[in-house]
């Protein structure tokens, strides 16, 4: 078992010594390594007159690759899991080849980017990066002016603007803690690190464009950032989510046996499937709809650069949680997808809630009904991403406009925004 108080110290110190036994052991290591390339050379100047540079530096790799895959097998069995990429380096280590990588509970170099692995990973950073955006370039004029006006929107449109700044100026901070402090650590790829430190500025990002709104609209801040803790509908969904992010930001666990594995792969798919893939829909589609009847349209833009990134960071998740299944299928049991099923299940009956919550009548051409028929048209989906059985038969999509900006390989400009506009390189992907 590691100690996250300090997670390199086995790597340190061997179990019968201090540092300074540690310290002795690498010099001696060291030296019989220098040793036996010496050896080696010399075996090679006796068996041939004038060996060239080329034979001299391969003889020493030789030696390099027998001494480090001795300490890589020495590693191997010692039963520990979780390498962070934080360990001493090793000189003369051999060089990484793709096969050493792997998704989770991965003992290669954490710190060596290339060879690609997982290529779209990498592809989904390079999107990411292309796709880049800022919350202040958005223009909030028309949002101010309309909230302003006593009678630019009703009772319930502002209700929606504020249940909407509430639960999403939390999710995306509890979203960015997950990925910082728990699920970062235990993902042992460095392509896929790279798009998690990518995703960890999008959310960052969007935590800004919430607080950009509620600044522009001069709302309470204190009534909106503490909404999750004071309103039912916006509590139950984040309180949901922190027992998946808490269980993996505990110090004490770490991946390597089934039932570890198994508690990542929850988390993960609670999050990125769920938390992102479900608990956003509600939001995206009452905002959203807003845009389309050209009211907070600003707001509405913000929402639709959110509504992209999210679709990407979902898709990453997919990909991760469906890698992890290929490269460990003993993880996904009948009693695993059962467990997973109820998940989503809960999470579809808290995010009708949430629609009911936010709709107490019906509003801009939504009613809350038309949201159970959505969230399980959605949760198919979902399910069916990650090899699930379909749970809700026969539900039907009855915005199929979301579907279209979800889906749109080319930006459609359908309410006046910018989107295009922001491409800074490489095409939009919505995959
Ligand atoms: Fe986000
Ligand atoms: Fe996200």
């Amino acid at each position: 078992m590691l100690n996250w108080d300090d997670p390199v110290a086995k790597f340190r110190a061997p179990a019968s010594g201090g540092a300074e036994a540690a310290g002795a052991q690498v010099q001696r290591e060291r030296h019989a390594r220098a040793m036996l390339a010496t050896e080696a050379l010399a075996e090679l100047e006796r068996g041939q007159p004038r060996p060239s540079l080329q034979d001299k530096s391969e003889a020493v790799r030789a030696v390099i690759d027998q001494t480090a895959a001795a300490a890589l097998a020495v590693h191997e069995d010692d039963g520990e899991h979780g390498i962070t990429g934080l360990e001493q380096v090793e000189f003369g280590a051999r060089r990484l080849a793709v096969d050493d990588k792997k998704m989770i509970n991965c003992r290669a170099d954490l710190n060596q980017l290339v060879p690609f692995k997982y290529k779209w990973a990498w592809q989904k950073y390079l999107d990411g990066c292309a796709n880049h955006w800022m919350p202040q370039e958005i223009n909030m004029n028309a949002d101010i002016s309309l909230w302003k006006d006593p009678d630019g929107l009703t009772a319930d449109e502002r209700t929606i603007i504020k249940r909407n700044l509430g639960f999403f100026s939390t999710a995306d901070s509890l979203v960015a803690n997950n990925l910082v402090l728990a699920v970062y650590r235990h993902i042992t790829n460095p392509e896929c690190r790279q798009y998690l430190l990518r995703q960890a500025f999008e959310e960052a990002l969007h935590t800004h464009a919430y607080q950009y709104c509620i600044e522009s609209l001069g709302l309470d801040e204190a009534e909106v950032f503490n909404m999750y803790r004071e309103v039912p509908a916006v509590h139950n969904k984040a309180a949901w989510a922190l027992q998946f992010t808490q269980s993996l930001g505990d110090p004490t666990f770490s991946t390597g046996t089934p039932e570890a594995d198994q508690r990542l792969l929850r988390d993960l798919i609670a999050f990125y499937v769920v938390f992102e893939g479900i608990f956003f829909y509600v939001g995206f589609v009452q905002i959203l709809s807003m845009g389309r009847r050209n009211k907070m349209t600003g707001v509405a833009e913000q929402f639709q650069y959110i509504l992209r990134d999210e679709s990407m960071h979902m898709n990453f998740g997919i990909d991760v949680i469906n890698q992890i299944k290929v490269e460990n299928p003993h993880l996904w049991t009948e009693a695993f997808q059962k467990q997973i099923i109820a998940l989503i299940r809960e999470a579809v009956e808290l995010e009708v809630a949430y629609a009911h919550d936010t709709m107490a009548r019906g509003v801009l051409g939504l009613n809350a009904n038309m949201f159970e028929d959505y969230l399980g048209f959605i949760a198919n989906r979902r399910c069916a991403q990650i090899g699930l059985p379909e749970q809700y038969p026969g539900a039907s999509n009855p915005f199929p406009w979301m579907s279209e900006v979800i889906d749109l390989k080319k930006e459609k400009n359908f309410f006046e925004t910018r989107v295009t506009e922001y491409q800074t390189g490489g095409a939009l992907s919505w995959d």
